[in-house]
């Protein structure tokens, strides 16, 4: 029988103080039940084979050439970086592991097949570092804890985008709820939340194909933009931060005691200040009012947020309360991918068949 190794990984959403954690402001993040999965095993040919299936909302343009009956050429209308960003993390995967274990030299093929969106704030680059290298290291015999696992994966991460977060490769390792301190990752148990996220995934036509390319580098722009704000408007966004860091205090406290009321409202306020340090762009904005309007307990941007310029690509989460279904319609009305989520989803997962 051949050799297989399957890995699976959750996607996370960060619930509070996304951007303030990266000044050691307190963010709390969960993991949901929307996952990515990385099968490894042999191949004849020497090197690495990689597919990746099932992306939501990663759409492709083709132009159609017919060149005459019968032949009909599909060409690709646009290069986007969405799929080469996510190579880049197994391609970066691989290396890392190659030097540092000494991995390889025999024929691997590896198959991605995930359930999260890219370019989302949903940690689909941690998920696939920490599932390839998860993966990787048990298909090679390569001994080890989720601490050096999830080590490793931040450390390719990092090496890919220049700067990450513990946050996310530490909730697609770990699952669960995890709460950021000055920069120190502690593991939560909480209540589960049912939650919608709403995602806007597609790259505009209109975008030229330079900027569909920056896509990548969405989230490092966003947060060095915060800091040219926060530096012209010091005082100003230090209260501001400071607000975040006890909303995020009061949510735990919320979530412990089941006060979805209370909950809610911190979402909304947690929101605010995110569209004040100016991450919140048009179609994000929409969403969140309108499920509020339409009778959600609380809704917010959730992970980096987006801009204007790059079609608002990026998510919010919503807080429902009762009105589940008139949400959801909303939000697809909109253009929005929707998902009904539960937090504290199980983290990685290592099947071995062979
Ligand atoms: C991105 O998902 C969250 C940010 O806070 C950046 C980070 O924590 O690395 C914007």
């Amino acid at each position: 029988m051949v050799k297989k190794i399957r890995a699976s990984v959750p996607a996370k959403v960060i619930l509070f103080g996304e951007h303030f954690v990266v000044y050691g402001k307190r963010a709390l993040a969960t993991a949901i039940n929307r996952r990515l999965a990385v099968e490894v095993s042999s191949r004849e040919k020497e090197g690495y084979h990689v597919k990746i299936e099932n992306i939501p909302t990663f759409g492709l343009e083709m132009d159609l050439e017919h060149k005459k009956e019968g032949n009909i050429k599909a060409l690709p209308y646009k290069d986007y970086d969405a799929v080469t960003k996510a190579t880049a993390y197994v391609k970066e995967s691989i290396v890392y592991l190659e030097e540092r274990y000494g991995i390889g030299g025999e024929g691997v093929e590896i198959e991605i097949k995930s359930e999260i969106p890219l370019s989302a704030g949903l940690g689909s680059s941690a998920a696939t570092c920490v599932a390839t290298i998860a993966a990787l290291k048990e298909y090679f015999g390569v001994s080890g804890d989720l601490e050096g696992i999830r080590n490793d994966a931040h450390h390719v991460e990092k090496a890919v985008q220049g700067a990450a977060s513990p946050v996310d490769t530490a909730i697609s390792t770990y699952g669960g709820y995890v709460l950021v301190e000055k920069g120190e990752v502690k593991r939560l148990h909480l209540p589960e939340l049912d939650l919608i996220v709403g995602c806007i995934g597609s790259i505009p036509l209109s975008m030229d194909t330079k900027k569909a390319s920056e896509m990548g580098l969405k989230t490092k722009r966003i947060v060095e933009e915060v800091k040219v704000r926060k530096e012209s408007f010091k005082e100003i966004f230090d209260s501001i931060f400071d607000a975040s860091d006890a909303i995020t205090a009061q949510a735990l406290n919320a979530i412990e005691n089941c006060d979805f009321v209370k909950l809610g409202a911190l979402m909304n306020i947690n929101h605010g200040l995110l569209d004040a340090i100016g991450v919140v762009p048009r179609r994000l904005s929409e969403l969140v009012k309108m499920s509020q309007g339409s009778g959600a307990l609380g809704a917010k941007v959730t992970g980096a947020g987006g801009l204007d310029e790059m079609g608002s690509v990026g998510s919010v989460l919503v807080l429902p309360g009762e009105s589940v279904d008139r949400i959801k319609a909303t939000m697809e009305i909109a253009g929005a991918f929707v998902m009904d989520v539960k937090t504290g989803e199980e983290g990685l997962k290592v099947a071995n068949t062979y």
